[in-house]
């Protein structure tokens, strides 16, 4: 099956084969084509070049007329808590009188809340709803995205959220990771120490699902000692981990995760520069979630003090009912350049090849790149990367090829 666009007024996202992720000054480029042509070729980007030096030879199946618009790779998402039941509106008022995450999670609201009433859900429903999400997420032009258990909090309800992610993973274009995230609250019913044992024992059942592990490591949840016996866990289990850190407090998080070979560090919304240090030459993504700092009114992490620094930076919606209840990777963007001073560029490249990186699929995704799966957007004619974080409400997609 071959499929032509046509008459594309911009092609964004021109990445070379091999490289896997952005750093420092390079995040400041992305090649571009004007007025250029690609072709797909069974789900793959085969070729693409300028409109006047199409080979007569590009056979296809099938034609879309850009008729101006500009493709680029759909966004990746490499940390999402779309799997839940229910929704948490209550706290989203006690949140608006004033009371702060922490606040509401120490009166027994926030992560334990939405646990409980996962408890009391079905997998089948559980699956339906978190579809839902799904489903909006794809129509906002994500193409690739990790979801992360973490609302079950004892084992049986941990893997039916991994059974459920693994079910998405099966029925949806896009490309879905799965993380175990059992370390993200002490479970009711459990001591500190017994939940963490608990975890840890419940790993090499979790690894039977999931890519990835993670830790709540941050203030009022998990040290940087019960973060390192679970990666351990994780380690002999084959998952490599992804870990919260930084978002309540400095939190050690940063460290214990690059010692572990971290695929990434997310939050970052407190950084020191001693931070900085660790992650540089190391293989781990730095990754901030401005949807969180947005909804929650926290500082906004140190992105441009990271990238001037040498460093990769990811950005992810953090998509969850208690600190971002929103997977528009757009609206991330745009909170990349108007709350972090990142350029559209940067804020692009945080978005798709990084984002990617920082689950794992930067060699099949998050750029135009011949052999990567075309994972695909099309804008209404006259869009440009500037003007997606600018006119960042404005009607833009015409469609999403995944
Ligand atoms: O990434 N910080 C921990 N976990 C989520 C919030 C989860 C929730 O409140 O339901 C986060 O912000
Ligand atoms: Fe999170």
């Amino acid at each position: 099956m071959k499929m032509l666009i046509e008459n594309i007024g911009l092609l964004a996202g021109i990445v070379p084969e091999g490289v896997l992720r952005k750093e420092g000054v390079e995040m400041a480029e992305t090649g571009t084509l004007e007025n250029a042509w690609l072709l797909v070729e069974d789900g793959r980007i085969a070729d693409f070049g300028e409109m006047g030096k199409m080979p007569d030879q590009v056979g296809h199946d099938e034609v879309i007329d850009a008729e101006g618009g500009m493709v680029m790779p759909a966004f990746c998402d490499s940390h999402t808590h779309i799997v839940y039941a229910g929704s948490r509106e209550g706290e989203f008022l006690d949140k608006i009188r004033g009371l702060s995450y922490e606040e509401i999670a120490a009166r027994g609201g926030g992560i334990l809340n939405s646990s409980d009433l996962l408890h009391r859900t079905s997998e089948e429903d559980l699956y339906a709803q978190s579809m839902a999400r799904v489903r909006e997420m794809m129509a906002h032009g994500t193409g690739a995205m990790e979801i992360k258990s973490g609302y079950g909090l004892n084992p049986e309800d941990e893997l039916k959220m991994l059974r459920v992610i693994a079910r998405i993973k099966e029925s949806v274009p896009a490309i879905v990771r799965s993380t175990y995230l059992g370390a993200h609250a002490v479970g009711r019913g459990y001591s500190h120490d017994e939940y963490v044992q608990t975890v840890i024992d419940t790993t090499p059942e979790a690894a039977r699902y999931a890519d990835f592990i993670d830790v709540f490591c941050d203030e009022g949840f998990f040290t940087p000692e019960d973060t390192a016996r679970i990666l351990e866990a994780g380690a002999a289990a084959g998952l490599r981990p992804k870990i919260h850190a930084n978002e309540l407090a400095v939190s050690g998080g940063v460290e214990v995760g690059v010692r572990y070979d971290a695929l990434s560090v997310d939050h970052l919304e407190r950084t020191t520069p001693a931070q900085i240090d660790v992650l540089k030459g190391s293989a781990t993504m730095p990754t901030m979630l401005p949807g969180s700092s947005f909804f929650l009114g926290i500082p906004f992490g140190n992105a441009r003090g990271f990238i001037d620094a040498g460093l990769p930076l990811a950005l992810a919606s953090d998509y969850n009912p208690g600190s971002s209840p929103s997977g528009d990777m757009r609206f991330v963007m745009a909170l990349g350049c108007i709350r972090m001073r990142l350029t559209p560029v940067e804020a692009f490249n945080a978005v798709t090849l990084n984002s990617a990186y920082a689950m794992g699929i930067s060699d099949i995704a998050g750029s135009i790149t011949r052999g990567k799966q075309a994972k695909l957007l099309l804008t209404e004619p006259g869009w440009n990367l500037t003007r997606l974080a600018y006119h960042y409400r404005t009607p833009w997609l015409r469609q999403v090829i995944l």
